[in-house]
């Protein structure tokens, strides 16, 4: 079987993901400078698959530990992961996710073209999209983005896209993911952001477990069904599955493919809330508040390319997704420590 390292494997997509590729027989090697994460979710992902993982505590921006991986490695494909990823923070600190996202991406497909690795997945957001009609599909424009961290995202596509452009032989897929949320159902592993979540469900679930107070819904008077924003919120076992699907696409084929990774819904903030009490029976304290900056009222995928051409699809829905955050934050109150 071919043998996948994943960047940021050790993070919450990378970590569903590498444990969805062990089961399906992939052999996985994970590199993390766990700027974001922490070793315990190396044994987590042992003990949910049963298999041994390679691992190198490295930056993607060190070239000399980069090649050493790769010169002691025989690797198929790179699932990149790693990056920063928090809106409000890029726009606080904008080089430095420039510098890990963009500057870390070049890094590491310059020693890939160097040790002949030309298969390439990479986390990509719907935030590319900015202010396009919905549902968003794969072939419209892109790079109207309103933060730092979503013009990373958008420039490592268009350098990715002119990489291809000079050599034919690199296979790339671009990930378009939509909003992640839930866990392992083992409970094993889950989302463990640092400090006060900015994204919605991980906020709720320490709402309701009382380590925080309330939750302040940011806005109540969009042009949308009950005046909150919609997102299209997808299982992360769900996204994760996407991953092998699209490593098999790419292993068997060369080109820049790009597909959205969403369920093609779309829930307003309220109700979440309502799925999360109905599915968990716990209330969540919240109240409305004013808008947050940036936030567009209502985005959701077409999620059919990926489907006739990857064929994967959905299979969680928004219960499972609420239930299994539950599961997780119960199980782990203060997350890996
Ligand atoms: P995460 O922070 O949990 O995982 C990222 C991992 O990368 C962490 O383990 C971190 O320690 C590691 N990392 C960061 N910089 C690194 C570097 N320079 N070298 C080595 N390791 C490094 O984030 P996630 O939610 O798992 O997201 C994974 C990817 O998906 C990111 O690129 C993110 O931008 C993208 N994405 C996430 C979402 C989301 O809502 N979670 C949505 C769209 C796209
Ligand atoms: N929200 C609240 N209160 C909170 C947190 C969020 O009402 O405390 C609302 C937001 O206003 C938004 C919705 O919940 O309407 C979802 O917000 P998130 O912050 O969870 O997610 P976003 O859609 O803003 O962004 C997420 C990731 C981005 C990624 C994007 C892709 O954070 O990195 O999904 O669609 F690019």
């Amino acid at each position: 079987m071919p043998t996948i390292l994943a960047t940021g494997g050790a993070g919450y997509i990378g970590s569903h993901t590498c444990v969805e590729l062990l089961n399906e027989n992939f052999d996985v090697i994970i590199l993390d400078n766990f700027h974001n994460s922490v070793p315990e979710v190396l044994s987590r992902i042992e003990c949910i698959t049963g298999k041994k993982i390679k691992f190198y505590n490295c930056d993607v921006r060190n070239k000399e530990n980069l090649k050493k991986i790769f010169s002691e490695n025989k690797i198929d494909a790179v699932i990149h992961f790693a990056g920063l990823k928090s809106v409000g923070e890029s726009c606080k600190i904008p080089l430095d996710y420039f510098d890990n996202n963009v500057s870390g991406t070049i890094n590491l497909c310059n020693v890939m073209k160097e040790f002949n690795v030309k298969n390439l997945v990479f986390s990509s957001s719907a935030t590319v999209y900015g202010r396009n009609p919905i549902p968003y599909k794969e072939d419209m424009p892109t790079g109207d983005v309103s933060n730092p961290y979503g013009r990373t995202k958008y420039i490592v596509e268009e350098i990715l896209k002119d990489l291809y452009a000079s050599d034919n032989d690199w296979s790339i897929a671009l990930l378009r993911y939509f909003n992640p949320i839930g866990a392992h159902e083992s409970g094993l592993i889950g989302e463990e952001p640092n400090g006060i979540p900015n994204n919605l469900m991980p906020y709720i679930s320490k709402v309701a477990i009382g380590k925080l107070e309330k939750l302040t819904v940011f806005g109540g008077d969009y042009d949308t069904k009950d005046g909150t924003c919609i997102r299209d919120y997808i299982h992360v076992v769900d996204l994760a599955k996407g991953h092998t699907k699209a490593l098999d696409k790419i292993l068997s084929s060369s080109g820049i493919q790009i597909y959205n990774l969403g369920t093609g819904k779309g829930y307003s903030v309220l109700e979440i809330i309502k799925a999360f009490e109905d599915s968990t029976g716990q209330k969540v304290n919240y109240s409305i508040g004013p808008r947050r900056a940036g936030d567009l009222a209502a985005n959701y995928s077409d999620s059919q390319k990926a489907l006739k051409e990857l064929g994967w699809k959905t299979q969680y829905d928004i219960n499972k997704m609420c239930k299994d955050t539950w599961n997780w934050q119960q199980k782990n109150p203060n997350g890996y420590k």
